[in-house]
């Protein structure tokens, strides 16, 4: 049997791997051990970090339940899923760009009605939220369906409450004009989760946890890419130094406010509301090489 040595380990786990069949898998594999031995060769580190390490990533697996992924919250911390999401992004200049999923998605979240209210008696600003959805083409995709979810005024997710009532997250089905509305509250900044692994890490480098006010929207309608995207509130503090580094110049919105009278028929007002309106475009469905 041969000694291994720092320079001949990479070369014998290589091998190791040769027989691996699925091609993807193959590649996959071998890129993982060639860039994490390149990692441990530049970083050399003592036995106490490689444990501290293992220990990090077993507590970020272990903060994980069906409302807290923690494991989302260091991918896009690290910009990890923002990386991901420009590779993934359709290239089509005339659709909505993209951007990431976050830790408080649900995949089956109650649905309304057109024009329902969501806010679940929380306090704030009413938001009116009027969308189009539309293909690269401009056509109008009925029945499209938009799922929605934000903070409230405070910066907290439905799911961060302990009484788990389902509030500001909802599903709507487009209209025949490729239409849906809603009424909400404009939504606040916020801290992502900061009291597991990833928040000790944020204060170790140095970094605020916080993320500027925003709507998130996933967008689905066949024959498109599904959108994944959030619209921001302009004016927000933290619109430049987002933790997950998720903004992009064009889904930023202003939200001013406008007097009670000038809401639509069906809601009465006694105070003033924001209104955002915005068309989102689906890109095409890519291709397959
Ligand atoms: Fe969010």
């Amino acid at each position: 049997m041969s000694e291994l040595s720092t320079e001949s380990i990479t070369e014998a786990v290589l091998q190791r791997l040769a027989g691996t069949p699925d091609p993807r898998l193959k590649f996959i594999s071998e890129a993982l051990v060639r860039h994490l031995h390149a990692f441990i060769e530049e970083v050399r580190p003592s036995f106490g970090e490689w444990e501290a390490a293992i220990d990090f990533l077993t507590s970020v697996g272990q903060m994980c339940t069906r409302e807290r992924q923690e494991f989302i919250l260091l991918s896009d911390t690290l910009g990890a899923s923002m990386l991901v999401d420009a590779i993934n992004a359709p290239r089509d200049p005339r659709a909505t760009e993209s951007t990431v999923l976050g830790p408080f998605y649900l995949d089956d979240p109650p649905q309304f009605e057109n024009g329902a209210i969501i806010d679940g008696g929380r306090e704030g600003v009413p938001l009116l939220i009027e969308g189009e959805v539309l293909d690269s083409e401009g056509n109008r995709r009925g029945g499209a369906i938009v799922d929605v979810w934000q903070s409230d005024a405070e910066g907290a997710y439905d799911v961060q409450n302990p009484e788990s009532t389902t509030y500001l997250r909802g599903r709507f089905t487009c209209d025949g004009a490729g239409r849906f509305s809603l009424w909400s509250i404009v939504p606040s900044s916020y801290a992502i989760p900061n009291d597991g692994p990833v928040g000790k890490m944020l204060a170790a480098q140095a970094r605020h946890p916080f993320r500027p006010a925003h709507v998130h929207f996933r967008i689905t309608s066949p024959g498109c890419s599904s959108l994944t995207t959030h619209i921001f509130v302009k004016g927000d503090e933290y619109l430049d130094s987002d933790a997950v580094f998720g903004v992009k110049e064009s889904l930023i919105e202003d939200l001013p406010l406008h007097e009670p009278n000038e809401a639509p028929i069906g809601r009465l007002l006694d105070r003033p509301f924001s209104w955002l309106r915005r068309t989102f475009v689906l890109a095409p469905v890519p291709h397959q090489a």
